[in-house]
């Protein structure tokens, strides 16, 4: 009983944490105007490269990206108006439905072709697919699809549209993303204290691999009308 209550004690300040993130298993879905969005992104075009294709690697690649993950990134930004990113300055004026719409708009956007192409065999590819029990590393597939494409079971229910395609991403900021998950404190989401549990067992040498087979490998089209 001692013990018990001394265990409860010590994970108080943890419970009381608990509902300081947002909660997105039950967000609803998120739907925004394509062609709106399109005449709101002449400002993010120039870093995010053309129809977010960007081209400078520490830009992240905006194109053919789920429209619900775009979303609450953006939405993301604008709570938190970190005075580091310098995406905070980027968001603060527009609205949630121009946020709505530029997500819309990046999400119908077909990506370009990565440069290299993916070896299936890379040690890349087999932690992404198999993960590595001895390191405690999960695999990736799981969340991500098993082409990097999104959450298998997208489509069947909003919150599976927050997961990220990966695929095709720029190497250098998926790899900076992915030490910042394990390295930093920010994570004030569910699916952002998901992905730090994730990352947490990831090393240098696996951030590498991992990064280096997602870029290479290719993202699908969007699916639906492409203007
Ligand atoms: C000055 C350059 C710059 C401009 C302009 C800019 N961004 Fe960004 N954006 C960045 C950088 C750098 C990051 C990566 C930030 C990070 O990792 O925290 C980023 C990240 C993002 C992400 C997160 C992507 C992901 O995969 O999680 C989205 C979405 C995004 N930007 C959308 C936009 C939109 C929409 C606009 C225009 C309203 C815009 N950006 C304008 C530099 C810019
Ligand atoms: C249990 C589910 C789950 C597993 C397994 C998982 N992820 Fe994730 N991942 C997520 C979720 C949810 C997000 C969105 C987090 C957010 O919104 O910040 C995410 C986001 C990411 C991002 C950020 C993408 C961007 O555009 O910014 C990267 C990179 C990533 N995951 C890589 C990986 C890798 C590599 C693995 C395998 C080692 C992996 N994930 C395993 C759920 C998972």
């Amino acid at each position: 009983m001692k013990c018990l209550i001394a265990l409860l004690l010590l994970s108080l300040p943890l419970l009381a944490g608990a509902g300081d993130f947002v909660d997105l298993r039950d967000a609803p879905a998120i739907a925004g105007d394509a062609a709106a969005g399109a005449a709101k992104v002449t400002v993010c075009v120039a870093c995010h490269g053309a129809e977010g294709n960007a081209v400078v690697p520490v830009f992240p690649a905006l194109a053919a990206q789920h429209p619900g993950y775009l979303y609450q990134s953006l939405a993301g930004f604008r709570r938190r108006a970190d005075p580091a990113s310098p995406m905070t300055p980027q968001v603060q004026a527009l609205s949630d439905a121009d946020l709505r719409d530029v997500a819309a708009y990046f999400a119908s956007r077909r990506r370009n072709a990565p440069a290299v192409s993916a070896p299936m065999d890379s040690p890349g590819a087999r932690l992404f697919h198999d993960g590595d029990p001895q390191r405690g590393i999960a695999p990736c597939q799981g969340c991500h699809g098993a082409n990097a494409q999104g959450h298998p079971l997208r489509g069947s229910a909003p919150r599976y549209d927050y997961y990220p395609a990966l695929a095709a991403q720029s190497a250098d900021y998926l790899a900076a993303r992915l030490r910042h998950y394990r390295d930093g404190s920010q994570a004030d989401t569910s699916n952002a204290l998901i992905m730090r549990g994730i990352a947490r067992n990831l090393d240098d040498a696996a951030i590498t691999e991992l990064a280096a087979w997602l870029a290479s490998t290719p993202r699908d089209p969007p699916s639906g009308d492409y203007p």
